[in-house]
């Protein structure tokens, strides 16, 4: 082992974890997943076979407290996010965790706070930054092609039916539903994109207040109007219950902007073609993304390699041990993880007192 290998820690060995951040930290040179923790021992005993791992717990209070682990990763459900990742930045560890970051705008920011103060590298797993159409729009957009915004929109949907999600319908583990699953991420778009949200009107909804004979007290449906500092105004929609859409990435992940000169439509189905239409045009046409944003800068992934469609998360774990190594912040970051939480507080706040609510 040369002396430049990060040593990673992975908290939460489920779903996420092996289709994700495993593969993606195999493309990183000189790092090692040398810990695995998860609460279910069966899991664990799969994680440390497929990982080899040399370290494993069921605690994750004995992994963040070893001098032999850099950096930790966390993917557990929501509720568990805030207390493992102060715990990792009270050792110095460096921190990716999923999203949503907390089950409320306070202890988000305090992760983000308590990492800056402790100098180490945070990150959130906004997975869907790393579409490359995603981050050619982006571009596009910082080089002045929309102009002036005028309009976000984005539509999320997804068929996930009756079946039961798991610690996902409980809401004191996961907080809410499709708010934190799927549209968190789209509220993060939205403000990388256009900027701040300034205020937001909300409706959640729960249509399956069973899933599987068991309860579900958590959103399958909700919708935020929303207004932007810098005027623009926003419509954001996600539900679980679209029957027959399929899930995934087989199913729509719709945005569309329109600005003062343009409009750009975004899908995640179409990871390296737009919709561009100009003002006065003929209509919307497909805008082929150039190479240099098939991956994610120095990324070494073959973007040939594998499903596309699945593919582009593995530079999240890229940007992460890169931003550890060259000791620089991480894209995105905690403080972009908190900014989505805020939004997400207002939203389940104006749902229950049915009125707009200012960020
Ligand atoms: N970025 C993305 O696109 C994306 C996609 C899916 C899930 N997620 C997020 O990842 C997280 C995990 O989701 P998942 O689908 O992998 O869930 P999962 O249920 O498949 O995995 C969670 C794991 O955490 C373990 N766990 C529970 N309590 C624990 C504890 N105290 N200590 C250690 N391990 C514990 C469970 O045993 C389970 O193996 C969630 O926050 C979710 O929102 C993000």
């Amino acid at each position: 082992m040369s002396m430049s290998t990060i040593n990673v820690a992975i908290i939460g060995c489920g779903g996420i974890s092996l289709q994700n951040h495993l593969p993606g930290l195999a493309l990183c040179r000189d790092t090692r997943v040398t810990a695995v923790c998860d609460s279910n021992p069966t899991t664990l005993e799969a994680a440390r076979q497929k990982t080899g791992a040399t370290i494993t717990s069921t605690r994750y209070e004995d992994i963040v407290t070893r001098d032999d682990i850099q950096a930790v990763i966390i993917a557990t459900p929501n509720l568990l996010h805030p207390p493992i990742a102060l715990a990792a930045i009270r050792h110095g560890k460096h921190v990716l965790c999923e999203k949503p970051l907390a089950l409320n705008v306070g202890d988000a920011r305090e992760m983000a706070t308590a990492a800056d103060h402790a100098g180490v590298r945070h990150m959130t797993a906004f997975t869907y930054r790393f579409v490359p159409a995603m981050r050619y729009l982006g571009h596009l957009i910082r080089q002045g092609e929309l102009g002036q915004p005028y309009h976000y929109r984005s539509c999320r949907l997804q068929d996930w039916g009756t079946r039961n999600v798991g610690w996902r319908q409980i809401k004191q583990l996961a907080g809410t539903g499709e708010l934190g699953d799927m549209l968190s991420h789209r509220i993060d778009f939205a403000q990388h994109l256009i900027g701040p949200m300034k205020r937001i009107v909300a409706n959640v909804k729960n249509l399956t207040p069973l899933r599987d004979g068991q309860p579900n007290d958590t959103d399958d449906w909700v919708a935020i109007l929303a207004e932007f500092i810098d005027g623009a105004t926003g419509v954001l929609e996600s539900s679980k219950l679209a029957s027959g859409r399929n899930e995934s990435w087989r199913s729509l992940d719709y945005v569309e902007l329109n600005g003062s000169q343009a409009s750009f439509e975004f899908t995640t189905g179409k990871w390296n073609e737009l919709q561009y239409g100009k003002l006065g045009g003929p209509g919307m046409k497909p805008l082929p993304v150039p190479r240099e944003f098939w991956t994610w800068p120095g990324s070494p992934r073959d973007p040939g390699a594998g499903d596309p469609m699945i593919s582009f998360r593995y530079d999240q774990a890229f940007e992460f041990i890169d931003a550890i190594r060259n000791g620089r912040p991480c894209v995105p970051s905690f403080h972009d993880g908190a900014r989505t939480q805020a939004v997400m507080d207002a939203a389940v706040r104006s749902a229950d007192t049915r009125a707009w609510v200012d960020l």
